[in-house]
């Protein structure tokens, strides 16, 4: 969803919203993400160049960062990747149960990410979910979304 209504998230829900990436499954635990909220008009705006597919963030009532450290192997970077989505996917259908839309947004230019949210060299922002009330449609199921079809993605039995 990249189309947000000019509202605001109640400091309330913004902080369920969060919880339910703190409390998100993770390997062994290991819990290796931090979330920086931006809030700020400008700040928002400023993080919306970060990507040239991120401009939706500029309008977002609230972006959360998920900030990981920098992984030393390749394994690693997979683990802590697996374990993002998770916390991303728990915040957004968090929200969505608020009746709050999400929209990812990768980042591209780490070093320009790091500077406005003052993350320490030896983290990345991964990337982004820009969180608003939706402006161009009621948030609900969508009957057809743009998917491969059911029995083609699930494979009973074997391959
Ligand atoms: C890791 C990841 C990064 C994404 N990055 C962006 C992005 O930078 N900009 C954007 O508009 N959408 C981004 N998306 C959203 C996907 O494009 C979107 O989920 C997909 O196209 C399906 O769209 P739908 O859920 O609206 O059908 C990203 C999704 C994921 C999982």
């Amino acid at each position: 969803m990249r189309n947000y209504e000019d509202r605001p998230i109640t400091a309330d829900d913004l902080a369920r919203i969060l919880e339910a990436g703190r409390r998100s499954p993770s390997s062994r635990n290991q819990q290796r993400w931090d979330f920086v909220v931006v809030t700020d008009r400008d700040q928002l705006a400023r993080l919306a160049e970060v990507w040239r597919g991120a401009g939706h963030v500029a309008t977002s009532a609230a972006t959360v960062c998920l900030v990981a450290p920098l992984a030393d192997d390749e394994a690693t970077g997979r683990s802590i990747s697996f374990d993002l989505g998770q916390a991303a996917m728990s915040m957004m259908v968090a929200a969505a149960d608020l009746g709050i839309g999400s929209g990812h947004a990768a980042v591209h230019d780490q070093p320009l990410a790091r500077t406005i949210l003052a993350v320490p060299d030896d983290h990345e922002v991964a990337f982004m979910v820009a969180f608003g009330y939706p402006a161009d449609r009621a948030l609900g199921p969508i009957d057809e979304p743009d998917r491969r079809p059911y029995d083609e993605v699930v494979h009973p039995g074997t391959w």
